[in-house]
C-alpha cells in the first residue's frame, strides 16, 4: 500500500492518491447543506470505508473503462475516484435523492462531469433507486459493484446477498463491499462465504486493509468475485 501525497489538498478537503473528498466543513458542502437539509440515510458525508476500499482498488485496478456501479453511493467518492483514476463508466445509485447536489458538487471538484445517460469512459450517472428494486440485467451489466458502508442495519444484509446473487448471475465479475466491521456486515460475510464459495468459479474473501493518510483507519473488504474473467461466451453457468 502507498501513502498517497496531501501536500496539495485544496483547504476542508481530504485526498486520496489525488482525488479530492470534501469534508462537511467546506464552504460548498456548507451552502447546500443550509439550502437543503439533511439526509435520510446516513448519506450525509464521505464515509472512511470508501478511502480505504480505494486504496485497495488503487493498488488492485479495473480494467481501463469498466463499468462499475456504486451502491448507496451518498456523495459519490468512490465512483468519482473510478471515473477520474481509472476512467471508469460509473452508474452511482441511491435511495435518497438529496445526496445528487452533493455528489455533483464533489464530482465537480474533480473535474468529472455528470451526466444523465453515460457515454465514454470517465463519465459519472446518478440513479436513484433502492438495492431491492435493481434487476439483474442492471447489475449484471456492470464489470464491478463497489460499495461502501452501506450494510449498517440487519436488513440491510440480506438484500444485499441477494443483490450480489442477482449480480452474479446477471454475469458482473466482482461485488466489492467496504465496511467498518459491523454485525450486518459480517452477517452478509458469513451468508456469503456459505452460499456462494467455491461454486460456479466465484471465490468470497473478506480483507482487512488499513490506510495512513489522509487518515489513519482499519476497515474490511467482502469481495465477491469470479475467480477468471469471464466473457459472453464463456460466462460461467448462474450461481444458486
Ligand atoms: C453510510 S452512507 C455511505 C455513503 C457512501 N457510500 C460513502 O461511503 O460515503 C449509506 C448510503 O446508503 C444509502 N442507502 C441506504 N439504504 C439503501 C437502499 N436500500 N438502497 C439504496 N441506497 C441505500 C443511503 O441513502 C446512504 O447514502
Amino acid at each position: 500500500m502507498t501513502r498517497p501525497d496531501t501536500a496539495t489538498a485544496p483547504a476542508n478537503t481530504q485526498t486520496l492518491h489525488g482525488v479530492h473528498a470534501l469534508r462537511t466543513s467546506h464552504a460548498g458542502v456548507r451552502r447546500l447543506k443550509r439550502q437543503l437539509g439533511g439526509h435520510s440515510a446516513h448519506g450525509n458525508k464521505v464515509w472512511r470505508s470508501s478511502l480505504v476500499m480505494m486504496d485497495y482498488l488503487n493498488d488492485n485496478p479495473l480494467p481501463d473503462a469498466s463499468r462499475v456501479m456504486d451502491l448507496g453511493c451518498g456523495w459519490g467518492f468512490g465512483g468519482i475516484f473510478l471515473a477520474k483514476r481509472q476512467r471508469a463508466m460509473v452508474t452511482a445509485v441511491d435511495i435518497d435523492p438529496s445526496v445528487e447536489p452533493f455528489l455533483q458538487l464533489q464530482a465537480a471538484s474533480n473535474g468529472i462531469d455528470t451526466v444523465t445517460a453515460l457515454t465514454a469512459p470517465g463519465q459519472l450517472c446518478f440513479q436513484p433507486g433502492r438495492f431491492e428494486k435493481l434487476s439483474k440485467q442492471q447489475l449484471g451489466s456492470q464489470h464491478t459493484l463497489i460499495g461502501a458502508d452501506i450494510c449498517f442495519w440487519d436488513e440491510l444484509a440480506e438484500l444485499l446477498f441477494k443483490l450480489i446473487r442477482r449480480a452474479l448471475q446477471g454475469g458482473c465479475q466482482q461485488v466489492i463491499i467496504a465496511d467498518p466491521g459491523r454485525p450486518p456486515f459480517w452477517a452478509l460475510a458469513d451468508h456469503c462465504m456459505a452460499a456462494l464459495d467455491g461454486r460456479r468459479g466465484i471465490e468470497v474473501e473478506v480483507l482487512t486493509r488499513r490506510i495512513y493518510a489522509p487518515l489513519k483507519t482499519e476497515k474490511y473488504l467482502l469481495r465477491v468475485a469470479r475467480s477468471a474473467p469471464s466473457t459472453g461466451s464463456d460466462r460461467p453457468a448462474h450461481p444458486g
